[in-house]
């Protein structure tokens, strides 16, 4: 059997990297898309292999940027993939919610809601198309929303959750297992992690290599707030909290 492929977008971060940890442990090979050859090489010397990664360069801030990566596979010219691991992040500025002006706004929402937007909107239609019955779409949100401390970041996490929601209740019936990992610590790659003293990428990479062969997880939030959540997959249905307030509520807002 042909080896599945991941398609990292926002590859070459901490959480990417990580990503593509996972990936190539649970045996899979990583198309990685890159904003240049400088980006390519931080992830290659963070991962200290080239081995089982394909890089493409795309502007992932871009509407049409993933749709162009996707439109090359569908070509032949690179990879098919059947997940999708999706992590752009941008700023993280901690500036009061008045300060923040109009600039400063839309960089949040341009560098982390929109690309990771972007990235699902482009590649939900392909693994439909495609039916492979082990799909899966992933992405990384922060807690940052539910802390508000860096208003930006924050905001641009809350828009996330409301499209993991969607994302989890609209895949629930289809090939693709979405899930969202809820991580509500400092994870970075080894070596800065190491300097830091925060959490590995390396160690966090145990969740996604668990998530992918965890054909039980779907529509699902997973949790990663507490050190032994590296260990040991915890999660929750998304829909959990509609299903606690009724099921005769839930078709009023259907
Ligand atoms: N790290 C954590 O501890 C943590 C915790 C909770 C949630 N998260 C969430 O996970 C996501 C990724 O975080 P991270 O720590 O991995 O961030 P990161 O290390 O800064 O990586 C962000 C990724 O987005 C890309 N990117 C950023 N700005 C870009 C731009 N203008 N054009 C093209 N690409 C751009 C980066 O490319 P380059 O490498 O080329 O710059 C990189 O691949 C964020 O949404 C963050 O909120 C992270």
């Amino acid at each position: 059997m042909a080896t599945e492929t991941v398609l990292i977008v926002g590859s070459t971060g901490h959480i990417g990297t990580s990503a593509a940890q996972g990936a190539l442990k649970a045996g899979l090979s990583v198309l990685a898309i890159v904003r240049n050859a400088r980006s390519a090489e931080k992830l290659f010397r963070n991962l200290g292999s080239k081995e089982r990664i394909t890089t493409v360069e795309a502007d992932v801030t871009s509407p049409t940027g993933v749709q162009c990566v996707v439109d090359q596979v569908k070509a032949g010219r690179l990879p098919a993939f059947q997940h999708v691991y999706s992590c752009v992040g941008g700023p993280y500025d901690a500036e009061s919610l008045y300060d923040l002006d109009d600039n400063k706004f839309l960089e949040n929402m341009t560098f982390t809601f929109y690309p990771n937007f972007y990235a699902y909107r482009a590649t939900i239609p392909y693994l439909l198309a495609q039916n492979h019955p082990n799909s899966t779409w992933t992405i990384c949100t922060g807690g940052q929303g539910d802390i508000g401390a860096r208003p930006g970041a924050g905001m641009a996490q809350g828009a996330l959750y409301s499209m993991s929601t969607s994302a989890a209740r609209q895949n629930k019936e289809t090939n693709i297992r979405f899930n969202e990992v809820y991580l509500f610590m400092r994870v970075e790659v080894d070596a800065e992690a190491e300097a830091h003293g925060v959490q590995k990428a390396s160690h966090f990479a145990n969740v996604y290599e668990t998530l992918l062969s965890r054909n039980d997880v779907r529509s699902a939030r997973v949790l990663v707030t507490r050190e032994e959540d590296l260990d040991v997959l915890r999660f929750e249905y998304k829909d959990q909290k509609l299903l606690e307030v009724g099921t005769r509520l839930l078709g009023a807002f259907d």
